[in-house]
């Protein structure tokens, strides 16, 4: 049985303030029994020693959005695994589509960071998923398949139980359109076939695989609660107090 894992990508927004302000709430509004879910709290660099401090003694865990694959040196702007670690991060977000988008990302450059931030001992966090128009050209499965691969290139099986997959179509993100319950599974289990054929199907079976998409309180639960889908990465959803609790709580619930 593989536990929940319920990450917020709380993606450029809250400044200092506004992140203890937020994370407050979380305190105030999470029930804290959270019956084996991981939750996971990914601010923006700034924040992140601030969340770690404020976020001791509850079960939140923290997460940098993005991280480079060198130790230390001349890359203006970029920030080390090391120093993720430092601030008390336990895990990383890697290869969000807005990173291919804007930053021009490939599975090949996502593929190193993943390795480096598995050899520096933080859990990825590792995103994949079709645009709208290759969903309507129908080759999700091509899509999604070569994005697996190519992140997943040269790391063991050892070590690919220990990263999380995140599936993102981005034709869901920030759109208010989730990918129906049905849609989601159908798409994990390709994924897991997948890592059932690299891997062996024991080690596919544990591997954690998020759905990230418009996920919103009135939704959480028929998406969580599909056999292959293990956990949810919430972008909007996850900037309010409520209605990050309101997913929690449907990760939590026994269904
Ligand atoms: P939304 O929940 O805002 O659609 O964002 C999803 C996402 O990109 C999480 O990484």
């Amino acid at each position: 049985m593989r536990t929940k894992v319920i990450a917020g990508n709380w993606k450029m927004n809250k400044d200092f303030r506004q992140t203890e302000e937020l994370i407050d709430g979380l305190k105030k509004s999470v029930n804290f029994d959270l019956q084996g879910v991981r939750v996971i709290l990914c601010p923006p660099f700034t924040s992140l020693e601030l969340a770690s401090r404020i976020a001791k003694g509850t079960p939140f865990a923290i997460g940098g959005q993005n991280m480079y694959f060198e130790d230390e040196g001349a890359f203006t702007g970029e920030v080390s695994p090391g120093m993720l670690k430092g601030v008390g991060c336990q895990y990383v977000i890697l290869g969000h589509s807005e990173r291919r988008q804007y930053f021009g990302e490939t599975d090949e450059f996502i593929n190193r960071k993943v390795k480096k931030a598995l050899a520096t001992g933080l859990i990825p966090i590792v995103c994949v998923g079709e645009t709208l128009q290759q969903r309507e050209q129908n080759i999700t499965e091509q899509v999604v398949t070569t994005q697996v691969r190519g992140v997943l290139k040269d790391i063991s099986a050892e070590n690919v139980e220990k990263l999380i997959l995140a599936y993102e179509p981005v034709w869901a993100i920030g759109t208010g359109r989730n990918a129906t319950p049905q849609q989601a599974e159908e798409v994990h289990v390709l994924i897991r076939k997948l890592l059932a054929e690299l891997y062996g199907a024991a080690t596919a079976e544990r591997v954690i695989i998020q759905y990230g998409g418009s996920v919103k309180a009135d939704n959480a639960a028929d998406l969580l609660w599909q056999p292959n889908v293990d956990g949810a990465l919430v972008g909007g959803a996850c900037l309010k107090a409520d209605s990050f609790s309101a997913i929690i709580e449907a990760a939590t619930a026994k269904k």
